[in-house]
């Protein structure tokens, strides 16, 4: 048995059917936007992404079509160079040699090739860049799929082809002969409507900094998150630095996060669901890692509730907004998913941060119970906050939130009791009706019977 080796290189069916088997349509599209987004960061001198304003990203645009057919991307945002092209954009995962882009959002090394091979069969990345001598160069990358599957002999790779330029420098991916999933989500108006609404939200960070996000010719105009201040009502703002423990590169170490949270609208009136206002929608946990949102509005064991020592989210908390944003220099750091669709529970950075998530929630809690045993009070001081939008909010290690003082309920006793309906029926006549409801009757024989034997006293 001795120079027996076990085979372990990987098939190229497994990359075209099961690295694209766990990601939505929507997830794959924002993948190829992140890297629009990142090149745009490139073009800016990757400077990080957080509340402040910086740079301004107006002059980027990335362009989506998506219709049952063809699905197309296309930026300007500087391009990529053949040398990338040909040693690293198109391998299955990051290459140690590869450096990072300080505050990228790229990490893995695998989203573009997930989201053309999710979406279709004939796929082209054409890109133009200004090379280091100042020329502008154009190339496509053209991959027939149903060809590259068919050998799976190393080594892999992709045709680089001459192209004509793109009309800025910048890259171009567009993708035919969708798979049959891909033109029923991509041909139905409600998936695009509800596309625009993930990127509105997802970028709104980029959004606001003038980043211009068009799906199919329309622009899409970023959410902005906003949560209402008065003296009682302060939102929070912390920020910390947290470190990697298993990293030794100091630089690649850290990361910074902020904590922001607060009253975003005040809570529901009552606790039974309504259908007229979809109040719960946009409340709970937000988390962003360089400046992309992650995770939205989360009520789920993700951010914390139903774990040990939270409750489970319920609609009485409705009115709360938090968000925790990751920054780091080094994007493996950030507690991402590889579909940047959640964060890595396991993650320390992320549980750490989790821990502050809990106080705060749990100060929120507290509050909507109190307000329970005085409504009127606490509308009357929820009703004075202002609307403020989270750039804003002022440094505050944690919300504050008012003392709500108990009103004292008077303790109630309900009485049952049957009479003949005739005897019924002559005392309400003696009250003035004999169409009295019985009930009526009772309180008022009550309050005559109090007002004789215990108020005249
Ligand atoms: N629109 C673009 N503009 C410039 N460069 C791009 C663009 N799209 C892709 N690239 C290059 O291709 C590389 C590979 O992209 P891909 O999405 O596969 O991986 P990644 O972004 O590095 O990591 P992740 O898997 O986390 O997305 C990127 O790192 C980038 O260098
Ligand atoms: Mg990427």
């Amino acid at each position: 048995m001795n120079n027996k080796t076990a085979k372990a290189y990987p098939t190229k069916t497994f990359f075209v059917t099961m690295i694209t088997r766990d990601i939505t349509f929507e997830d794959c599209i924002l993948d190829l936007i992140d890297n629009s987004v990142d090149g745009a960061s490139r073009s800016e001198g990757n400077p990080p992404i957080n509340l402040d304003d910086g740079d301004d990203l107006s002059k980027y645009r990335i362009s989506i079509v998506a219709s049952s057919d063809k699905f197309s991307i296309t930026d300007n945002c500087g391009g990529m160079t053949l040398n990338n092209a040909a040693d690293h954009a198109f391998s299955f995962g990051r290459r140690t040699s590869e450096a990072y882009d300080a505050y990228s959002i790229g990490v893995y090394g695998i989203g573009m090739k997930r989201a053309a091979f999710k979406l279709g069969r004939n796929i082209r990345v054409r890109s133009t860049f200004t090379d280091t001598d100042g020329s502008r160069t154009a190339f496509v990358v053209p991959i027939d799929v149903a060809e590259w599957l068919n050998n799976d002999d190393p080594p892999w790779d992709f045709d680089i082809d001459d192209a004509e330029d793109l009309d800025e420098n910048g890259v171009e991916v567009v993708v035919q002969e969708l798979t049959r999933e891909a033109q029923t989500a991509l041909g139905n108006p409600e998936f695009v409507e509800n596309l625009r609404r993930i990127i509105a939200r997802d970028y709104s960070l980029y959004l606001r900094r003038g980043l211009n996000i068009l799906v199919n010719d329309r622009a899409v105009d970023g959410i902005s998150i906003e949560l209402r201040k008065s003296d009682e009502f302060v939102p929070m703002r912390n920020h910390y630095e947290d470190e990697l423990e298993d990293e030794s590169d100091p630089e690649n170490k850290k990361v910074s996060v902020e904590i922001i949270a607060g009253m975003a609208a005040p809570p529901p009136e009552s606790t039974e669901p309504d259908d007229k206002i979809d109040g719960e929608k946009g409340f709970g946990w937000y988390v962003a890692c360089n400046g992309r949102i992650v995770l939205a509005a989360d009520k789920s064991a993700v951010s914390g509730w139903g774990t040990p020592n939270w409750p489970q989210w319920h609609r009485q908390y409705t009115g709360f907004i938090g968000i925790v944003l990751f920054t780091a220099s080094n994007a493996a750091a950030l507690p991402l998913t590889t579909t940047k669709r959640s964060v890595d529970v396991s993650s320390n950075t992320f549980i750490r941060a989790r821990l502050r998530m809990r106080d705060v929630s749990k100060r929120w809690i507290a509050y909507t119970n109190a307000r329970k045993y005085n409504l009127a009070n606490a509308k009357k001081k929820e009703d004075k906050a202002a609307v403020i939008s989270i750039q804003n909010v002022e440094n505050q290690p944690t919300i504050q939130l008012p003392m709500i003082p108990k009103q004292r309920i008077e303790r109630r006793a309900n009485v049952h009791y049957s009479v003949p309906v005739s005897k019924m029926k002559q005392l309400a006549k003696g009250f003035g009706s004999i169409q009295m409801p019985y009930r009526e009757v009772g309180l008022k024989s009550f309050e005559y019977a109090y007002e004789d034997l215990v108020e005249d006293e």
